[in-house]
């Protein structure tokens, strides 16, 4: 009952002038803030003005240069912290399954997204582990809006994440593509355009290197028969007050947009995937790895789990990362203008962008020799820092920039050339080498778990 004195009422919501169309982002629950509905600043704050971060499925915004405040997501999204007793017990577990796997060598080390706290927090990791040590199936579920035709580097964090979750405890995958969401809430016509967006976005994420054996990817109007009675149950459980307190949704939003989280839902539950992971119990368990912004849609999901007598679904929630224009925003392709460093970017275009990144190594050489650079804020080194493997590097760029010794277009020169030899250079190899053949083996519908090992 507590919590509950901390929603708006769903007058609040049309009180609220901060956001065109009436909804507030600030407002639900599971926000970060106490500005707006909830406050008498209610029809004087901008979102620049905001006393609090913003952190919903459709918007991210932070108050101060330094970017989200991630321990203040943990308690009010009240997630859990991925400590190092848990990143211990996923190593174990690692170890264990590249055994039963029968890979040779040394097991995997813990990806360097983990090991650096990109990989923040969770819900129920400990139940998967749990499943995994004693040998039982889990898949992984993640999706992607498809909002426009080319993918940026924000948007490689969770699937990279997925990627090596894959390859190290060899699970099925499924991952959605919701043209729908985008159709709703961002009024792109379902036609040629969407298609095209669509099937880009389709190569996009294969050249990721998924396994096409365990993976299946589904664009949500072209699957919705397969899973449609488990979206059902799903909508007969969640109410639209639920909705629109986890959401902020208003009485002139469109039905669809208030139905949407049941679609979202559904690939949580296997029995939405009958022909794709066939097995006659309901009990498969599911592991979501999703940036922090999706968990309201998989915490309702959870609240309704034990009423559909299905397991709840698990979750590894990413950080964002910084535009280049800084860590205030997170890297969107719906601002541009924030910066973006986009998948398709060739070496020369993505030095010319980091050059004008933001920067924490202050105003001149003299300020950074005195004072050294401000890590958490400079742009370039949390790109480093998010994608190389090499820890040493890591490691001494640190230092030497903290120390002065750097210079903050060292750090850039840097960070173009990690993102470059490191990811991007060898996921447009790949990204060249997919069909549309390719397209239709990993979207074709068919059986996934025959491929996992039978543990
Ligand atoms: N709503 C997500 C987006 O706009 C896409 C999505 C669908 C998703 N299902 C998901 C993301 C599961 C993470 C996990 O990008």
């Amino acid at each position: 009952m507590k919590s509950l004195r901390l929603l708006p009422s769903p007058s609040a919501f049309r009180q609220c002038t901060t956001y065109a169309r009436g909804f507030c982002p600030p407002c639900p629950i599971l926000v970060t803030s106490r500005r707006c509905c909830s406050s008498s600043s209610v029809t004087t704050a901008s979102p620049s003005e905001s006393v609090d971060d913003v952190v919903t499925p459709w918007a991210v915004e932070a108050k101060g240069p330094k970017g989200i405040d991630y321990d203040r997501v943990l308690s009010q999204f009240k997630s859990e912290r991925i400590d190092a007793e848990m990143l211990m017990r996923l190593e174990k577990v690692i170890a264990q399954r590249h055994q039963e796997l029968g890979r040779g060598g040394a097991p995997p080390p813990l990806h360097p997204l983990i090991r650096r706290g990109m990989v923040f927090s969770h819900r129920d990791l400990n139940v998967v582990l749990d499943s995994l040590e004693k040998k039982q199936t889990v898949y992984l579920y993640t999706g992607r809006g498809p909002s426009a035709g080319t993918m940026h580097v924000g948007h490689m964090v969770p699937f990279l994440l997925t990627k090596y979750l894959q390859d190290v405890l060899g699970c099925p995958l499924v991952i959605q593509l919701t043209d729908d969401e985008k159709f709703l809430f961002r009024d792109i016509p379902l036609g040629p355009k969407m298609d095209a967006i669509v099937q880009s976005n389709l190569k996009d994420i294969i050249a990721f290197g998924f396994d096409p054996k365990r993976t299946f990817i589904f664009r949500n109007t072209a699957y919705m028969g397969e899973m449609y009675s488990t979206v059902l149950e799903l909508q007969r459980c969640i109410t639209t007050n639920a909705a629109k307190n986890t959401f902020g949704f208003v009485d002139t939003d469109c039905i669809g947009k208030v139905a949407f989280p049941a679609t979202q839902a559904a690939p949580s539950f296997v029995s939405s995937f009958r022909n794709v992971l066939p097995i006659k119990s309901h009990n498969m368990r599911c592991l979501i790895p999703c940036a922090i912004d999706q968990d309201p849609f998989f915490v309702l999901t959870r609240n309704v789990s034990d009423r559909l007598k299905r397991p709840k679904p698990a979750l590894l929630h990413t950080k964002f990362l910084p535009a280049l224009k800084g860590a205030t925003h997170k890297m969107s392709s719906s601002a541009e203008s924030n910066g973006v460093v986009l998948l398709t970017d060739d070496l020369a275009t993505i030095q010319r962008k980091l050059r004008k990144a933001f920067s924490g190594g202050g105003g001149t050489m003299e300020d950074l020799k005195n004072n050294g650079a401000d890590l958490d804020t400079d742009v370039a080194y949390q790109f480093v820092r998010t994608f190389s493997a090499d820890d040493a590097l890591v490691a001494s760029t640190g230092e030497g920039y903290r120390a002065g010794s750097l210079t903050s277009v060292d750090v850039k020169e840097l960070a173009a050339k990690v993102l470059w030899d490191e990811i991007l250079s060898h996921w447009q190899v790949r990204r060249a080498a997919i069909t549309d053949e390719t397209v239709t083996e990993f979207t074709s519908i068919r059986d996934i778990l025959r491929a996992s090992p039978s543990w």
